[in-house]
């Protein structure tokens, strides 16, 4: 099927069944393009626990439809890439959590949303990378555990006034690609040319950027600025909007590596797939659930108010 039909159906088939199409930053340009909203973990967090929609069609790995089916139990979540994973999330478990927590009575629990239900199910509270600093602020206890990521967490650690979190020793296989003699060379390079990456950056290269933050952080600090060229330190996908909102800005990727595999898997014709047949549905154990959905609610509460 050619490119304008699949989009004309797409669109159809939405309306008919009162679908709405979320996408992450890092999806492909054509799959940004149909959806409905495009953002970061929290903004799609956010959008799945306040639609109206009766299904969601989510364009992102795994543990992001997950999270929508946890926030919204109503409603009908499908993942076009059913094989769409994400490396981190796998880094830990929650067998491996509930021995910690057996050994560490008084640790309260943070876990980054790449991660699955159950271990979500067994956190205090979740956080993303817009939210982690004020969400771990929040926290009561002067022992805490951040899990899977070991990068976000050494850097909100280094934001930290006066406590310092216990790290998992999980991280992202893409964004941990990125060295730091690329970081190095490129400042020496293109001096004065701004280089801004994602906190899943090891900590090596992100103590070299000028500006550190999440995918919809990266676009809106690039949009308010009057910089003209920048150094992008994330998955490649975010480009895509970053040319689209920035006509005169110049925009090059920090490495060839920052691609991610995982978000790469969703293509139009899984989109469209899915909305016809409503295959690839979503399914949490309700227990797990309940559970899960507290630590997610806890992080939106703290993000908003
Ligand atoms: P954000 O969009 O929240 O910055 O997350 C990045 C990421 O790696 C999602 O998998
Ligand atoms: Fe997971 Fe990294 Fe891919 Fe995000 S970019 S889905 S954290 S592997």
């Amino acid at each position: 099927m050619e490119i304008n039909a699949m989009v004309q159906e797409i669109n159809r088939l939405k309306k008919e069944k009162n679908a709405v199409i979320l996408a992450h930053n890092y999806q492909i340009p054509e799959v940004q393009d149909i959806a409905d909203i495009v953002g970061d973990s929290l903004k799609l967090s956010e959008e799945a626990a306040k639609t109206d929609a009766d299904i969601i069609v989510f364009c992102g790995v795994h543990f992001m439809a997950e999270s929508a089916k946890i926030l919204s139990p109503e409603k009908k979540v499908l993942l076009p890439a059913i094989d769409a994973g994400c490396p981190m999330a796998d880094m830990v478990t929650a067998e491996k959590l509930s021995a910690y927590k057996a050994e560490n009575p008084d640790a309260q629990i943070c876990v980054y949303v790449n991660s699955s239900a159950e271990v979500k199910a067994e956190a205090d509270i979740c956080c993303t990378s817009s939210n982690a600093l004020k969400v771990v602020e929040s926290l009561e206890s002067n022992k805490i555990l951040f899990a899977p990521d070991k990068n976000l967490g050494s850097y909100i650690n280094s934001q930290l006034k006066d406590k310092q979190m216990e790290l998992w020793n999980g991280f992202c296989i893409t964004h941990e690609r990125v060295r730091e003699e690329e970081i190095k060379l490129v400042k020496e390079k293109k001096a004065g040319v701004q280089v801004v990456v994602h906190p899943e950056c090891n900590p090596l290269v992100v103590q070299h950027a000028d500006f550190v933050g999440s995918t919809s952080q990266i676009l809106s600090y690039i949009k308010n600025s009057t910089d003209k060229e920048f150094i992008i330190g994330t998955e490649m996908g975010i480009l895509h909007t970053l040319r689209k909102e920035n006509l005169y800005k110049k925009f090059t990727l920090l490495s060839p590596a920052l691609i991610c595999y995982n978000m790469k898997k969703t293509s139009l014709e899984d989109v469209l797939h899915v909305l016809k047949t409503e295959e690839n549905e979503i399914k949490v154990d309700e227990t797990i659930r309940q559970k899960a959905y507290k630590s997610l609610k806890r992080m939106l509460e703290v993000t908003e108010g």
